[in-house]
Formats: structure tokens, sequence, C-alpha cells
């Protein structure tokens, strides 16, 4: 752009090639924030924990709003389903924002591409045990088993340069173990994903911990 610019502004005809590298330069420092935020959550130097009761199905309402347009410009569909009677859920909200995009993001990136790309988010409770329960599954192509060992490591990615940097499901299990819950993963080659994060509904860690999932 800085070529294209003479002294007197911007050549009309090459307007379209100004606004190109506009959307480029959107787009790419929206990366570049994601990529930081994921550092900072991950090196645990981000806002201070602040629990509390929350309504967590107006969290994944919140996210969904947030990531909806990037959703719509890759062609992947939102499914949401989520318990009426959700309890409130003892956590950090703007973690489990963190939570919800990192896990959206790489259902939808496994997705896109596929007829009919799908990401279905499912909240439930369990107030017997106290156990909440969010799925986050994907219309992907699954995981293969060589990689599913890896998947929560630093820095492991299978997606190509500038593309991803293999932080996104560290940071999840941080904040989940931190919340004294568990992950697990569910796939189908061919299939799809299914990520399942289990959470004590007080914060106590009862029951979660104790089934001790993954
Ligand atoms: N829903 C999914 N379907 C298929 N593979 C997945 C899925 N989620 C994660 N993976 C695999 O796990 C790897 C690690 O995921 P992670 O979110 O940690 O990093 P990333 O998505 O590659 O990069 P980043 O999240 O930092 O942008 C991915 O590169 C991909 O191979
Ligand atoms: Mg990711």
């Amino acid at each position: 752009m800085q070529r294209i610019i003479k002294e007197d502004g911007i050549p009309a005809e090459r307007i379209p090639e100004v606004r190109k590298y506009l959307s480029q330069v959107v787009t790419e420092t929206a990366r570049v924030g994601r990529i930081v935020q994921d550092l900072l959550a991950f090196s645990r130097r981000s806002k201070p924990h602040q629990r509390g009761n929350v309504n967590f199905n107006a969290i994944v309402s919140t996210t969904v709003n947030l990531i909806g347009h990037k959703l719509k410009l890759m062609n992947v569909e939102m499914d949401l389903r989520l318990d009426e009677n959700l309890p409130p859920i003892h956590c950090d909200a703007s973690q489990m924002q963190q939570v919800l995009i990192n896990l959206i993001m790489n259902g939808a990136e496994a997705a896109q591409g596929h007829p009919e790309a799908h990401v279905r988010v499912t909240t439930r409770a369990s107030a017997s045990n106290n156990e909440f329960t969010l799925e986050v599954a994907d219309t992907g192509d699954g995981i293969k088993p060589e990689h599913l060992a890896k998947l929560f490591t630093p820095f492991f990615t299978t997606k190509g340069e500038g593309k991803g940097i293999g932080l996104g499901l560290a940071v999840v299990y941080g904040i989940v173990k931190d919340h004294g819950g568990d992950i697990d993963v569910d796939t189908k080659l061919g299939k799809g994903t299914s990520f399942i994060v289990t959470m004590p509904i007080d914060g106590a860690g009862t029951a979660a911990s104790a089934s001790g999932t993954g």
C-alpha cells in the first residue's frame, strides 16, 4: 500500500487492490491477536482469576456471537444444544470463553470444506453428582490415532505454517485442570471429533475429579 500511494493519494484504478490489502491486514492482525491471547493464557499472565457462579449458556451465546462472522465466512453452521435447566456453574467466565473459542475454532477448522459443515455445542449438568458437561463436536475428518497422545502438548500442530501454533488445546487443558475438571476426546476418522469437558458444578471438585475421566 505504501508503494501504491502516490503524493496525491491512491490512483483510482488501484483502489480494489488497496481494499484487498486492507482486508489482509485486518485478518492477519486478528490472527496475531489470537496468538498473543493464547500465549498470555498459556503463561497464565492474563487477568487474575475471577470465579463466580455464572450462567454458562450465556457465555456460550456471547462467544458464538463473537465468532459468528468468522464461522459464516468459513461456511460452518453452529448448532447449540443448551440445557435449559442448567444450574449456575462455578468458574471464571473469561477463561471459559477462551476454552469455547479454542474448541469451536478447532471444530470449525476441521469441518471447513466438508458438505454440511457443523459444530455442535452441548451443555448439560447432573446435579446429583455435581458434574457439569460441555461438549464441542464437529463434522470434520477426525484425529489420527498417532496424534491423539500429543493433542494437549504445547506447540503440537498439524496445521501449516502461519495457520496454527499449537497452543489452543494446551490452553484449554490448563484452564480445565485449574477448574478441577477433565477433558476427553471422542473421534472417528472420516466422521468427526467431540471434545468433552467435565467440571464440578460448584467448583469443589468432588464428582468430576473423583470419576477421573481421561
Ligand atoms: N476438532 C478437531 N478435529 C481434528 N483435529 C483436531 C481438532 N482439534 C484439534 N485437532 C488437532 O490437534 C492439533 C492441536 O490443536 P491446537 O488447538 O492445540 O493447535 P492448532 O489448532 O493447530 O493451533 P492454534 O490453536 O494455536 O491456532 C491440531 O493441529 C489438529 O491436528
Ligand atoms: Mg486450535
